[in-house]
């Protein structure tokens, strides 16, 4: 199997940190670092996290950087009523004496990080975006000449039906409509795992308490997190989903055939009470829009629209329990 050059951006948080369990443990992905922005959490939260799972990961060494602190119109929020205060949903791992990447002597920004990748790779990297895309969109309006380095942007994100930040709007599209828009936009491929298929992906709990008296550290700690209730029920208790999060969107990298996509016009709403709705076109013919002088919709993205979704836990299980 090659490996795919692959470039993580995270908001670290409980999926994120599942994700990346896997991306260390795959043998599919070549992790050439990760990017780290404000969203679940904090930056310096999200960035002491990232560090932290690195090593529960057993990682060799990934460069990690950090880069913006909150979105580029929206105020700065969180996610603690899913992912907790600390992002990890409370589960206290070993202190990590991992750094976030410097230069000679100095430290590298995330968005240089990224530059400095993309330009040295020798093949085209996939960008594997799992929050809000504030990093991205700095990244291709300060250096478009590393757009030609980018084989693609695989985003969690959005949702052609339900929401969940609001009835609409998915979280990372949501907390920064204006960047996903600009990466949308930007003329770079793009795959669209949304809602659609990442409310679908769940561990059962009795497989995540079991998960966590395992001998692997790798595996308790993903037992942890799949455990951690990251649903809001009714009365606004937490419920357990068992969901994968993010990580499902490596399992879609590694296994595209456990998805059914369609290719189909996205944008994203920026105005009124369904800002940061992902608007996907599904009409068999959209070119009424122009009749009405509605706005075109100008890029188009491949979107999951279904999921086998136990092919993809039974993938998530199998590849962390390759990590000691
Ligand atoms: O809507 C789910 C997404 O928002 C996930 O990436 C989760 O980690 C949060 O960032
Ligand atoms: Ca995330």
């Amino acid at each position: 199997m090659t490996a795919v050059p692959v470039l993580l951006d995270v908001d670290t948080g409980v999926d994120d940190a599942l994700a990346i369990l896997f991306a260390v443990a795959h043998p599919g992905i070549h992790l050439l670092g990760i990017s780290c922005v404000a969203g679940n959490a904090a930056l310096p939260q999200v960035i002491q996290n990232t560090l932290t799972v690195l090593d529960a990961a057993g990682a060799g060494d990934v460069p990690v950087a950090g880069g913006a602190h909150r979105p580029l119109i929206n105020p700065a929020r969180d996610a603690s009523h899913v992912h907790g205060s600390d992002g990890l949903g409370g589960i206290v791992l070993p202190p990590t004496s991992r750094q976030t990447h410097t230069l000679d002597g100095a430290e590298v920004g995330a968005i240089e990080l990224m530059r400095r990748i993309l330009l040295a790779s020798a093949e085209p990297v996939t960008i594997v975006a799992l929050a809000p895309q504030t990093n991205l969109a700095l990244l291709l309006r300060a250096h478009p000449e590393v757009s030609e380095k980018i084989e693609r942007v695989l985003f969690m994100g959005g949702s052609a039906s339900v929401g969940n930040a609001t009835a609409v709007a998915e979280f990372n599209v949501w907390h920064d409509p204006e960047a996903a828009a600009i990466v949308l936009d930007s003329g770079v491929k793009t795959f669209m795992y949304g809602l659609d298929v990442f409310n679908r992906v769940a561990v059962p709990f009795d497989k995540a308490v079991a998960l966590q008296s395992s001998s692997r550290t790798a595996e308790r700690v993903a037992g942890q997190l799949i455990a951690h209730r990251t649903g809001i029920g009714a009365g606004k208790e937490p419920v357990y989903t068992g969901l994968i999060g993010d990580a499902g969107a490596l399992c879609a990298l590694v296994d595209p055939e456990g998805l059914r996509t369609e290719t189909l016009p996205v944008f994203v709403e920026l105005a009124g009470t369904s800002r940061g709705q992902t608007v996907v076109d599904r009409r068999v013919y959209p070119g009424e829009d122009s009749m009405h002088g509605l706005r075109e919709t100008t890029g188009v993205t491949e979107v999951a629209l279904e999921v086998d979704a136990q092919r993809y836990v039974d993938l998530y299980l199998s590849t962390i329990a390759r990590l000691g």
